[in-house]
């Protein structure tokens, strides 16, 4: 097992260039499923979900060509429909896979996915929505089949605006004749990636973005390449990072319009934001202030910034209160959070009070989940002394080359072995 080590302290000055998102990019993966023909993708991020679902592909039968933040997939020979459940259970996204199977052969066998400890996580609204679309499902266990004969369009609600879900019927739906619409649909900025390049490749998505979507079935797809959207979430863990530390710092390659709410929390909080397209500069203020989070799905606080901006409130004046709507279980952090001195309270089940200016000291704290590891990151970069993660499976998920790019901008971070 590996951990990282943080020692507290620096003020981080300078330039992250930010890569390509994560959840935008695991289902883009997905679409070579689809479509026969080559595909390219760039700006993919070289994170350990981005490793997994390379290896489903590669297990499935797709040729694989990656060279740096390009890989170029052909699944013209892929043959198999069934994705093994060691890879399944590494990640919760493997789930998408699925969807592109069923568009392609109108079948897949796959098992109950794995991925960030954050609560339930049930599937049950994926599996409904290919219940609508003519699928049937059978279960045996934590093993699921869905066969159709044919899949029929169909006016698809969701009872929640569920980003998988929304992403697996798109790419279900893509060859379905006829028109399928999706009521109450996500509208993360990932689903608009996803349907764009699903687009460039000859798809006729329409309202991606929106909570309606209009998938018009097409008869097949073409070659192409396609530039993957930046992380947001990996830019506000930086920009939390440099607010933490009263530091100042500059993000390149980053989409400036899909963070409005989170930026304007970090201007809330004492930070002086200034931005063009896809710039983003942060200047700490002398002294951080106070706010109230609730997470809500895009365009409100992205629940995945919860635990990273609630780190940076440990160290602002006054008292913040956080509400967690999306999950029900993503305060295992605060655990971590408090072994090193943060003052918070759990109120409920989904809410905590952070009293600001706690004295950060750095010990030995756990892994939690991916965001949560972000979040005592960011903690650690304030905190007097060294702060030892045990275990960064997590991490290495879902951000790259972490260390890298926090030591180009001052902090002192590195991975170690313990064996
Ligand atoms: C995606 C993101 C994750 C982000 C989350 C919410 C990826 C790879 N992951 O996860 O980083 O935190 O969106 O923005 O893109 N739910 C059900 N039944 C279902 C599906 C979901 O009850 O069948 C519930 C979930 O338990 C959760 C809520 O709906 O409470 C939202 O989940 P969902 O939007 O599906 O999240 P993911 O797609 O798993």
């Amino acid at each position: 097992m590996s951990s990282l080590i943080i020692e507290g302290g620096n003020k981080l000055n300078g330039e992250v260039v930010v890569s390509g998102s994560k959840n935008a990019a695991l289902p883009i993966l997905a679409t070579a499923i689809l479509n026969p023909n080559k595909v390219t993708f760039y700006n993919v991020p070289d994170i350990e979900d981005v490793r997994t679902t390379l290896l489903i592909l590669k297990s499935l039968g797709c040729q694989i060509d990656r060279k740096c933040d390009k890989i170029a997939i052909c699944s013209e020979k892929m043959r198999k429909t069934e994705i093994p459940n060691e890879l399944m259970k590494k990640a919760r996204s493997t789930v998408i896979l699925a969807g592109a199977l069923i568009g392609r052969y109108n079948k897949a066998t796959f098992y109950i996915p794995g991925g960030c400890n954050i609560g339930k996580r049930p599937i049950d609204i994926h599996l409904e929505a290919f219940k609508e679309l003519g699928i049937d499902v059978n279960y045996d266990k934590n093993k699921i089949e869905c066969n159709a004969k044919k899949i029929h369009s169909n006016k698809i609600y969701l009872k929640i605006p569920s980003v998988g879900a929304t992403e697996n019927i798109i790419l279900a739906s893509i060859f379905v004749n006829g028109t399928t619409y999706i009521h109450n649909a996500a509208m993360e900025p990932e689903i608009k990636d996803l349907a764009t390049c699903l687009n460039k490749m000859g798809a006729k998505i329409y309202g991606a973005g929106t909570n309606k979507i209009v998938i018009v079935g097409v008869k097949k797809l073409y070659s192409t390449s396609y530039r993957i959207m930046p992380d947001r979430i990996e830019a506000g863990t930086y920009l939390a990072a440099a607010a933490i530390t009263k530091g100042k710092i500059k993000l390149v390659n980053v989409n400036v319009l899909d963070m409005m709410e989170v930026l304007y929390k970090f201007k809330q909080i004492g930070c002086k934001i200034s931005f063009n397209n896809n710039e983003i500069k942060l200047e700490a203020g002398r002294k951080l202030k106070n706010t109230n989070i609730i997470t809500n799905p895009y365009p409100g606080f992205p629940t995945d910034l919860q635990s990273i901006i609630s780190a940076v409130l440990t160290k602002s004046e006054g008292r913040s209160i956080i509400i967690e709507t999306i999950f029900e279980n993503r305060f295992e952090y605060c655990k971590e959070l408090k072994k090193m001195g943060a003052k918070i309270e759990l109120l409920d089940k989904n809410k905590i009070k952070i009293t600001g200016n706690s004295d950060l000291i750095g010990t030995e704290v756990e892994s939690t989940d991916l965001r949560g590891d972000a979040s005592i990151i960011v903690a650690a970069l304030a905190a007097k002394g060294k702060t030892k993660i045990s275990g960064t499976k997590n991490l290495e998920r879902g951000y790259e080359n972490i260390d890298q790019k926090l030591n180009n901008i001052g902090a002192k971070v590195k991975f170690v072995n313990n064996y």
